[in-house]
């Protein structure tokens, strides 16, 4: 079924590969953004790699009157919420922000939805909600242990979903708890474009391999796992777009709060992560071990069991996909989408 949706940050990393997902599944696609953390650039790759024009407003959420007038322009059949900031060491120094934005941003959408009588959301959460754990792989019954305010952000709005949906019966909502998106649209027109340094290890590398940033720095050798760096979930963005256009299908299963997992249930080091890339870009990429990043925690992988038991769906792209494609994207795109 195709349907006209809302998706808030769409000119994000994760936001514009939905909307190709969604446009080339026939959908109507209408983007808000604020442009904060990304670039009208890639609606226009958007809007070329499918084919067809993604309608553009330029807003702030909490703009209670742009936000209205959007709502007044279409008639929307679902929302798919991603605008919100997601730097973990920023939120620990501008906590306040980070509530205003991603907890102001979420009940403002969620006002305005009511008033037009758009009952259908599938919300950007985070794996970060499960904080400090030793359970590996986290499935979504693991107890929620935020342990920074960009994560409780992300909590406190499943939460204030699961009030909304508790006093809205006709209130259905998907929420799904991303692990750690990575690479970029196979073309290279579209992949991720931070604004400064990057503060994810994938950005930051592929800075480093395309020679805009010296070395790549590892924080800790010293964790529990295999080699001793890191070890994440890593995940195709294009399979998390991809989650995002199948979860719209499952909206009228049934009302109210449903959260899942979208990762792939495998992990990897900073080390594999870094090899993987370097035989991508065929280049070696030079690194630092560096002490520890606080907040960080050895392990996370996702138990990706309960999406693929409610949908049939699993991820289908695997770790050298995702580096090449987000070296053919950096390639390509040696500045960003301003290059
Ligand atoms: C964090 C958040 C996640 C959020 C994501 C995107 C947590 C637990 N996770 O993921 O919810 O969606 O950011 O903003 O809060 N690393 C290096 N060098 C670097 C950068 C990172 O070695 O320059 C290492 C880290 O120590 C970690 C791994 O690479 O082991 C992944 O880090 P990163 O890409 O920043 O993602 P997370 O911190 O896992």
């Amino acid at each position: 079924m195709t349907s006209t949706v809302l998706v808030t940050g769409g000119a994000g990393f994760i936001g514009s590969h939905t909307c190709v997902e969604l446009l080339s599944h026939g959908h109507e696609v209408v983007v808000v953004d604020d442009f904060s953390n990304s670039s009208p650039g890639a609606v226009e790759a958007v809007h070329k790699l499918a084919g067809r024009p993604v309608q553009l407003h330029r807003a702030d959420l909490r703009d209670r009157a742009a936000l209205a007038e959007v709502f007044r322009a279409h008639r929307f059949d679902a929302v798919i919420h991603f605008a919100a900031k997601k730097a973990v060491g920023e939120s620990t120094r501008i906590p306040l922000t980070y509530f205003d934005i991603n907890i102001g941003g979420t009940t403002a959408l969620l006002h305005a939805m009511n008033e037009h009588g758009v009952r259908r959301l599938v919300f950007s959460s985070s794996c970060s909600v499960y904080g400090e754990t030793s359970t590996v792989p986290l499935d979504e019954d693991s107890p929620a242990a935020p342990t920074n305010p960009y994560a409780r952000s992300k909590y406190l709005c499943e939460q204030l979903l699961a009030d909304a949906c508790a006093y809205d019966p006709g209130l259905s909502v998907i929420a799904l708890r991303y692990f750690n998106p990575i690479g970029a649209h196979p073309s290279g027109e579209i992949g991720e474009d931070p604004a400064g340094v990057p503060n994810n290890v994938l950005p930051y590398m592929a800075q480093v391999a395309v020679g805009r940033l010296p070395e790549l720095p590892v924080y800790g050798d010293d964790y529990p796992t295999p080699d001793g760096t890191g070890v994440r979930d890593y995940i195709h963005v294009v399979d998390v777009a991809d989650g995002h256009r199948v979860a719209l299908d499952h909206l009228d299963d049934e009302t109210g709060l449903r959260v899942f997992n979208l990762g792939t249930g495998t992990g990897a080091s900073v080390l594999t992560l870094l090899a993987e890339f370097s035989r991508a870009a065929g280049r070696p990429i030079p690194y630092r071990v560096e002490p520890r990043r606080a907040g960080d925690v050895a392990t996370l992988i996702a138990d990706p069991r309960r999406v693929e038991r409610a949908w049939g769906w699993r991820t289908t792209r695997d770790l050298a996909a995702m580096c090449e494609d987000a070296w053919r994207f950096q390639r390509l795109h040696p500045a960003g989408y301003a290059g």
